[in-house]
């Protein structure tokens, strides 16, 4: 470099002829002028530069503040997967010093071995434009001491000026705390439908004993009694009047207890459902039903007994019982469609009334007892149920169960 290219340059501040403060620079550059050494002074206002500068230099230290205060952690890798910035909360949750973490690649790293190659596969795909880029995944993270917590990503790429990928900015949440809670939670939950559905079972069980004994003692003893009481008053005298009346009147009583006893064993257990079959006790069940309620039922039944398997039967019962002890209390309806189709492997029910509708805010409150247990026995039958309620168009119930194969 000659002596003539040299040159010094200061910042400094000068007041204007207004009074005003500025921010300079000076440039001072050797000169030879008329052959003689002088000296060129250039002096630039750089005020503005400099309040520019410092904007940025503040802001950048806000961003950082931003990351570091951050409640997820903040990464970013470069195009080889490199990690060239990660915040406080993300190396809080790695375990690891911030040093220790930029310049390793992440993969290799920080991705558990079974992932490794998989994950490095997508990341460059990625990059490269070849697959659509994820917003938000989830994936598991090796920590320090090889511990494994679950992150949730939310991912952004970014691009320099012409347009190129070169790094991926991630924000990720530690969500291995709320998996483990879910999972708890539907696990329980599980366990309680199972449960449910256990209770429900052996409460079937008891009525058919109960159901039993009813039958076979007390309607067996009344029938004996009905019997006796016939035979005395046949051996009665004519003028035996009071005491014929007595006896009459113990028969009709007698009758009248065999029927309830009767009406009571039938709905407690159906017996019709084990004697005849599920159809005949659909069908004597909505006759009956049409003689208590002023609902007129249509009954359209396309599928034959055998398409039933017989462990569902007392549930198809009690569905179809349940749904029309609704339209009956609560839906003011004047027609119920009952309908048994099949489709594909599947029997699908439909009961459908023409009432008020079901609000669907009853489908999720906690004390619809009648409508989880329909849920609960739908699932019983390894089948699916659902509500479709319209503002007095009425209501559609749907159960759909596999056929008996
Ligand atoms: N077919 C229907 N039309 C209109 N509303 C209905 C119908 N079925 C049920 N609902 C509404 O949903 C609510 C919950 O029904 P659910 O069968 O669970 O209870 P419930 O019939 O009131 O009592 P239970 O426990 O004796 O069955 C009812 O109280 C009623 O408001
Ligand atoms: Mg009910």
């Amino acid at each position: 470099m000659s002596g003539a290219d040299k040159h010094y340059t200061i910042d400094d501040k000068f007041i204007t002829l207004k009074g005003n403060v500025i921010d300079v620079e000076v440039t001072a550059v050797p000169i030879l002028f008329d052959n003689k050494r002088a000296i060129q002074v250039i002096v630039r206002d750089v005020t503005e530069r400099k309040r520019a500068a410092q904007q940025i230099l503040k802001e950048r230290n806000r961003a950082e503040q931003y990351l570091e205060s951050a409640q997820v952690m903040m990464l970013f890798l470069n195009e080889k997967g490199i990690v060239k910035m990660i915040n406080r909360k993300g190396s809080e949750i790695l375990g690891y010093s911030k040093q220790y973490i930029i310049g390793e690649n992440w993969f290799e790293k920080f991705i558990p071995k079974e992932d490794t190659a998989k994950m490095k596969e997508i990341f460059a795909s990625a990059i490269k434009g070849e697959i659509d880029f994820v917003q938000y995944y989830e994936n598991p993270v090796l920590c320090r001491y090889n511990k494994v917590r679950i992150i949730g990503w939310h991912n952004n790429f970014v691009k320099d000026s012409s347009g190129e990928i070169y790094g991926v900015l991630s924000s990720g949440e530690d969500i291995t705390e709320s998996i483990r809670l879910k999972n708890e939670l539907q696990k329980s939950n599980e366990e309680l439908t199972r449960l449910s559905i256990h209770m429900r079972d052996i409460r079937e069980k008891e009525r058919l004993s109960l159901a039993r004994e009813l039958h076979d003692d007390l309607g067996q003893a009344l029938t004996a009694i009905k019997m006796d009481l016939m035979f005395s008053m046949s051996s009665l005298r004519e003028e035996d009047e009071l005491l014929k009346k007595k006896l009459n009147s113990a028969m009709d009583l007698t009758a009248h207890s065999i029927k309830t006893t009767q009406q009571i064993t039938s709905e407690l257990r159906p017996s019709m459902i084990d004697d005849l079959g599920l159809i005949p006790a659909v069908e004597w069940y909505t006759s009956q039903f049409m003689e208590r309620s002023s609902i007129k039922i249509n009954l359209d039944i396309d599928v034959e007994e055998s398409a039933f398997k017989n462990d569902f039967k007392i549930n198809i019962y009690r569905i179809l019982q349940e749904c029309l002890t609704n339209a009956a209390r609560h839906s003011k309806a004047s027609r119920v469609s009952i309908k048994f189709k099949k489709q594909n492997n599947n029997v699908i029910l439909t009961i459908n009334d023409n009432g008020i509708g079901l609000e669907s805010s009853k489908l999720t409150d906690p004390n619809s007892f009648g409508l989880i247990g329909l849920k609960e026995r739908a699932y019983s039958l390894n089948g699916k149920i659902s509500f479709k309620g319209k503002k007095n168009k009425g209501t559609l119930v749907e159960v759909v169960f596999p056929l008996n194969k």
